[in-house]
């Protein structure tokens, strides 16, 4: 007989090992989330899939599903909670949308849009970020990044070409390329990378390509 734990009182089926984003997935319930790609081990670093297990917030990407928990996800406090995170990322970093490639494949945005977010409340940051255009074929907007870590884990754990790192701490912590230079044209980076693939944001695109 299978293991089981309720998310908002359904019954949810899980494996052994399984994380409760992963049961969840299965079981055709979405919990929002930005860093998790089933493809890879959880970073657990957006925090927007934290849902509340016996009442405790815990990140569902990295949280393992266990018989008899008690889980709740869609509800109004965890989802405005999640919409204040969300409001932080916007204005963390510099996100336009109406001028951005990405738009309408992005997943800040639709995340944005799925939690009902209607402003940034929060003061932007408006950061300096150049952007590194100096590869022929990719072109690197950290303006858009949210240190998700994808490309960094798909570099690392795909391609095995180590092309993206994070660096920094806290609010100093930024993603970098593993050059010398610090410039992409000096990577192996290649267009069927995988790390190109991943960046739910509009980080890493490929030029002359857009909307
Ligand atoms: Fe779980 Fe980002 S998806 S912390």
């Amino acid at each position: 007989m299978s293991q089981t734990f309720t998310i908002d009182g359904r019954v949810i089926p899980f494996a052994e090992g399984q994380t409760i984003l992963q049961a969840a997935s299965a079981a055709g319930i979405f919990i929002p989330h930005l860093c998790h790609h089933p493809d890879f081990k959880p970073h657990g670093s957006c925090k927007l899939c934290t849902v509340k297990v016996n009442g405790r917030h815990m990140a569902s990407c990295t949280t393992q599903a266990a018989r008899g928990q008690v889980v709740e996800s869609n509800t109004d406090e965890l989802n405005a909670e999640r919409r204040t995170l969300l409001q932080m990322l916007f204005v963390e970093g510099n996100h336009f949308c109406p001028s951005c490639e990405k738009s309408g494949d992005c997943k800040l945005q639709a995340t944005a849009y799925e939690l009902g977010m209607m402003s940034p409340h929060f003061d932007h940051f408006y950061p300096s970020r150049p952007v590194d255009a100096s590869h022929p074929e990719i072109l690197l907007d950290f303006n858009r990044c949210i240190l998700c870590s994808l490309c960094v884990r798909a570099s690392r754990d795909v391609d095995r070409k180590y092309v993206f790192a994070l660096s920094g701490r806290g609010i100093g912590t930024k993603l970098v390329v593993n050059a010398e230079s610090g410039r992409l044209a000096d990577t192996d980076v290649g267009l069927e990378d995988k790390a190109l693939q991943v960046c739910p944001v509009g980080v890493i695109l490929r030029k002359r390509r857009g909307f």
